[in-house]
């Protein structure tokens, strides 16, 4: 069988980036081009800020990503690129970009929905890896448990009520004074502190496998504030600990009462958070304990990447999804039931 190349862009939100992936599960160039440094300053993601940097970046990025794979445009067999959720103005870039070269070289267009593209960078760390499974996926903005029925059925079964896991990480580093990505600082300093020093809550909710991590965030900026109006000193490591140990309890728990309720043996993580470590710790021995088998990305491939983009747009073009030249972008989209043509 012919192989198949799959230029993939992704610029959702803070990185622009654009990879080669041949028949799905091979990278061939994998470029991603981080603005952390620019956000840093504001403490945060400044989405105008973000759309500009990826107008001035996204041309040299994909030039980079053919280049490094050996290959032009006319060896492409279809454009894949993020459509959908994340910031509106970014995601813009990448779609306008990809519609173009879609245009100007014959090529077809396929959407990729993000999330989806997160839980298929298990596809290119496991070559053998095939759905069915269950998947945590827990990044800034979504925390989902997500049956992967196939490459391109998804049904959640659980998902946050409020903040997102990420979300809820990069909230009380801000509040602690810490850099952005929050998640990163706090994985820091959590290695140093004691995770039993602080007892925060854990929500009770009427549904199963729903999250919610606000009360949680809350609980830790009321130390915090209880703290400074009585001039105490919070020890910071402590706290991060506490906090972490506390989040991924929540998901570790939920995760695997999902998969022994609903009978699946291959477990799998995906998003910006499953690069805690963590998470990562707690994860493995639960799965060795129970019997499950785990998989969760490379570090590498933990955050937005175009690789995993290229992964997912291989299985959705084998499934038939294109797009025409009208495709818009969303910044919210059921990781269920694409519309691509809404
Ligand atoms: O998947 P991702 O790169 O972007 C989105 O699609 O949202 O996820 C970014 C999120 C941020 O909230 C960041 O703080 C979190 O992932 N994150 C972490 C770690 N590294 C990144 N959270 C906890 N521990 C980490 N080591
Ligand atoms: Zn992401």
């Amino acid at each position: 069988m012919k192989d198949i190349l799959i230029l993939a862009i992704e610029s959702s939100c803070d990185e622009t980036a654009a990879a080669v992936l041949k028949n799905g599960r091979e990278v061939l160039s994998n470029v991603v081009l981080s603005q952390i440094e620019k956000h840093k300053l504001f403490g945060g993601v400044v989405p105008e800020i973000a759309s500009r940097m990826h107008i001035e970046e996204i041309d040299s990025t994909v030039d980079k990503a053919l280049k490094e794979a050996n290959i032009t445009m006319d060896d492409v067999d279809a454009v894949a690129v993020t459509s959908a959720p994340g910031l509106i103005g970014s995601l813009l870039v990448g779609v306008n970009y990809a519609k173009s070269l879609c245009f100007v070289h014959n090529k077809p267009l396929v959407p990729v929905h993000h999330l989806r593209g997160h839980v298929a960078s298990n596809y290119i760390a496991f070559k053998d890896l095939e759905p069915p499974f269950i998947c945590l996926i827990a990044s800034g903005g979504h925390s989902h448990i997500v049956k992967v029925k196939s490459y391109t059925d998804f049904e959640i079964i659980g998902k946050t009520r409020d903040d997102a896991a990420g979300e809820a990480f990069d909230k009380v580093a801000r509040a602690m004074g810490m850099s952005y990505p929050g998640g990163v600082s706090i994985d820091k300093c959590a290695k140093l502190g004691d995770k039993n020093a602080y007892k925060l809550p854990k929500p009770h909710l009427d549904t199963k496998y729903d999250f919610s991590f606000s009360g949680l965030k809350t609980a830790v900026l009321n130390t915090l504030n209880n703290a400074s109006q009585k001039g105490e000193e919070v020890n910071k490591n402590d706290l991060c600990a506490s906090f972490q140990n506390t989040v991924c309890e929540i998901l570790t728990d939920k995760l695997f009462l999902a998969a022994e309720d609903f009978n699946f043996k291959k477990v799998v993580v995906a998003g910006g958070v499953s690069a805690n470590s963590g998470l990562r710790d707690m994860l493995k021995n639960k799965a060795d304990k129970l019997g499950f088998e785990l998989f969760f990305p490379p570090l590498s491939l933990c955050g937005d990447n175009a690789a995993m983009i290229g992964s997912q747009g291989y299985y959705e073009f084998l499934s038939g999804v294109r797009a025409p030249l009208s495709l818009n972008a969303y910044a919210t989209m059921s990781i269920e039931n694409l519309n691509w043509q809404k």
